[in-house]
């Protein structure tokens, strides 16, 4: 089967899956962080080289108070209690977005995870974190402008110059991405390197997208015909 090599994410639904079961938001975001450790051994089971996971985005600020400090206790607690676990599967942690303007504790987690794990290969797991399509234009935008002031370049940009300014330009443009939760939009999320991706939406909500709703986003991507905007 034609396996996508690297595949992003946009995790939705936790809320509603909480607010179904009665429980707080915040409980659907800790089942949703157990679910990013099933969906990375399930990918690396399909064969899945890079997992780009949409984890909190630029506008995320603007949610309540609590529910923002939940997510970064999350983000601080996944990199130093799963650290073992990445280290035995193999998994290179790595992470894009604005990073300073992450609070302390989950910048400093993350930072450590990131050193610890980079020699990994058996799957390259991105976790976007204070992320916005955006965002990663213009930032892109002013290290090419500040380069160029340094050299006094003027002749027009390329795509590869501006492609080499991106937050991790080593990483290849996802084949795939699935959003669960069934909204069917993109969210300021991955805005050039979506370029020729695949598109997957699914309703079930995150907590509950499992090893088997991964398979058959997987299949589903094997039928694709791609062509590049070629005939
Ligand atoms: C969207 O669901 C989800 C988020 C904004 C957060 C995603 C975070 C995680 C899955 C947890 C931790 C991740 C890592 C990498 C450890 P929503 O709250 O918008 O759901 P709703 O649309 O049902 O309200």
């Amino acid at each position: 089967m034609n396996v996508p090599r690297h595949i992003a994410i946009i995790m939705d639904g936790n809320g509603r899956w909480a607010q179904a079961r009665g429980l707080a938001r915040s409980e659907g975001h800790r089942a949703g962080s157990k679910q990013v450790e099933i969906i990375a051994d399930a990918a690396i089971a399909e064969g899945v080289q890079t997992l780009t996971l949409y984890a909190f985005s630029t506008e995320n600020w603007n949610r309540p108070k609590t529910e923002v400090e939940t997510l970064m206790t999350l983000f601080a607690e996944y990199a130093q209690h799963s650290l073992n676990d990445l280290q035995r599967r193999g998994i290179r942690l790595r992470t894009i977005g604005r990073m300073e303007g992450l609070p302390m504790l989950p910048r400093m987690a993350l930072q450590r995870a990131i050193e610890a794990t980079a020699k990994n290969t058996t799957l390259t797991l991105n976790v976007a974190l204070n992320y916005g399509g955006r965002a990663e234009l213009v930032d892109a935008a002013s290290k090419v402008v500040a380069g160029r002031v340094k050299s006094g370049d003027t002749s027009p940009v390329t795509e590869e110059e501006f492609a080499a300014a991106l937050y991790a330009p080593d990483l290849t443009s996802p084949d795939l991405l699935i959003r669960t939760g069934g909204e069917l939009r993109i969210s300021n999320f991955l805005l050039w390197e979506l370029s020729y991706t695949e598109f997957y939406f699914t309703e079930v909500l995150w907590p509950d997208f499992g090893p088997a709703e991964l398979h058959a986003a997987i299949e589903e991507f094997g039928n694709r015909q791609r062509r590049f905007g070629k005939v």
